[in-house]
């Protein structure tokens, strides 16, 4: 069966109070529009069309080519919105229709709709949730025999309607020929004046079509972001179910309220994570790690038993029983083996380093392959910059790199040579040599015995 989806984000979101679009805002490290998009995905949607209106240019920036694009110049309501998408929506198959501003929808939840629908062999039907404080929303309005008949909007719908428990979460599947129909058959005839979505339903039972309304077992799942609070709500909801995913995997979270973990990252079994650790992207750790206090990890794959102490760390690589930090800072592309100790005030970029290498202190190493077994001394610098190009510098296997050395490269320090401390190195130091490149000591004795005499 084929199902395409349309994701409604044309909306002006009024009490974001904000110059960004509504659907670009963060829940942790993906704007909120990527949460239904990725719900979507998970129940095998391949089309995804996007309803935008308000900053289109900058929704688009964003999401790029990953999604299809309608624009919806005036906002005259949800039904008028995915009447623009009426080329995208094909004579057969499905049509999951969901929201840019409601994060929490999961695909396990969108599953149980689309079942649901696809056993009762439904020509529409929408999620709902039964809610403590109904307001605000669509009413699911059933007759005696608990069927469904119609949903009423908020400022459509009687006093007795207001009662219902039973809300309209926003998010329907469609026969698709059978949405087409009904969105040819809007009228705007209500109280906001709007071509409500929420009257195809009514349209397509008066024409004998099954449909239905299926309560959310998480009412979580329809919340939407309207305002900062909201925002802040819907995240801290987010927070809880990834940390307790993870907890039940065998992680320990030390605590998990102070813990933000994205979506998307994979952490093995026997792994701690620290207070105050934010964990985004594409980022995969593995077994029996230790991830200290306050680091920032960003796409990057660390291997078993890895080490780390409040560093910040980025599209990068790190191989098992490695040791990083305290205060490291990992740039992109850098490739860090096995079993090696990048310590305090390092900055990596750029570089590969090999397996038992002591970075210990006080380093900058750009652009560089750095071999197995090489010690850098305190305070060495790889000069990668000449102000216009970046240059590679090369430290092959078990060099010594003694304290405060400038590598100025292109440069090659051969296996097993060592630099003296203070050396600014500009030429190649052959295997197994030592390169002094300082000016030689020269005391002046009772030099300071005369001055003071002055
Ligand atoms: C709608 C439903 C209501 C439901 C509620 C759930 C209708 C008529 N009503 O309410 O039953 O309980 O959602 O949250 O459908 N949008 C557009 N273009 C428009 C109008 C809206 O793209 O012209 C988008 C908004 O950006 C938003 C979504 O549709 O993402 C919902 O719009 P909103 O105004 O919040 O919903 P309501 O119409 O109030
Ligand atoms: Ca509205």
């Amino acid at each position: 069966m084929k199902t395409k989806a349309l994701i409604l984000a044309a909306g002006q979101g009024t009490r974001m109070k904000s110059e960004q679009s509504k659907v670009l805002h963060k829940v942790f490290d993906k704007a909120l529009v990527e949460y239904p998009i990725l719900a979507a995905k998970h129940v095998g949607v391949q089309e995804i069309c996007m309803i935008i209106g308000h900053k289109a240019e900058e929704v688009q920036k964003a999401l790029g080519n990953t999604v299809s694009y309608v624009l919806q110049k005036e906002q005259l309501g949800t039904g008028h919105a995915v009447m623009q998408a009426i080329d995208f929506i094909d004579e057969d198959g499905e049509v999951l229709i969901l929201y840019g501003d409601t994060p929490l929808i999961t695909g396990e939840t969108l599953e149980k709709m689309i079942n649901f629908h696809r056993t009762n062999k439904n020509g529409a039907t929408v999620l709902s949730a039964v809610v403590d404080d109904p307001s605000g929303y669509g009413r699911i309005v059933r007759d005696k025999a608990h069927k469904f008949t119609k949903i009423v909007e908020q400022k459509d719908a009687t006093d007795t309607e207001k009662q219902i428990p039973e809300i309209n979460g926003g998010m329907y599947v469609f026969e698709a020929a059978l949405l087409k129909y009904a969105l040819s058959q809007l009228t705007n005839n209500n109280v906001q004046k709007e071509y409500y979505l929420t009257d195809t339903l009514e349209i397509l039972l008066a024409k004998g079509h099954k449909v239905d309304a299926v309560p959310s077992e998480s009412v979580e799942d329809i919340l939407g972001v309207n305002s900062r609070e909201q925002l802040a709500e819907v995240t801290d909801i987010m927070k809880q179910r990834i940390n307790s995913k993870h907890m039940v995997q065998g992680v320990t979270l030390v605590d998990p309220q102070n813990t933000y973990i994205g979506s998307s990252v994979v952490i093995g079994r026997d792994t701690v994570i620290e207070p105050g650790c934010i964990l985004e992207g594409n980022t995969q750790i593995g077994e029996a790690c230790r991830i200290g206090y306050h680091s920032k990890i960003k796409n990057t794959t660390i291997g078993n038993h890895v080490d780390i102490e409040i560093s910040v760390i980025t599209d990068s690589f790190i191989d098992e029983g490695t040791h990083v930090g305290p205060f490291a800072y990992l740039r992109p592309h850098s490739h860090i083996g096995k079993n090696i100790k990048i310590g305090d005030f390092v900055e990596i970029k750029n570089a590969t380093i090999g397996d038992g290498t002591k970075v210990s202190h006080l380093t900058y190493i750009g652009d560089a392959d750095v071999g197995k077994g090489v010690n850098f001394g305190c305070g060495t610098v790889v000069v990668n910059y000449d102000g216009e190009k970046k240059h590679r510098t090369t430290v092959k296997d078990n060099a010594f790199i003694g304290c405060n050395t400038n590598l100025v490269a292109p440069v090659i320090v051969e296996e097993g040579a060592y630099t003296a401390a203070g050396s600014t190195i500009t030429r190649t130091v052959p295997k197994d040599s030592l390169a002094i490149a300082r000016a030689k000591q020269e005391n002046k004795e009772e030099w300071v015995t005369k001055k003071r005499k002055k």
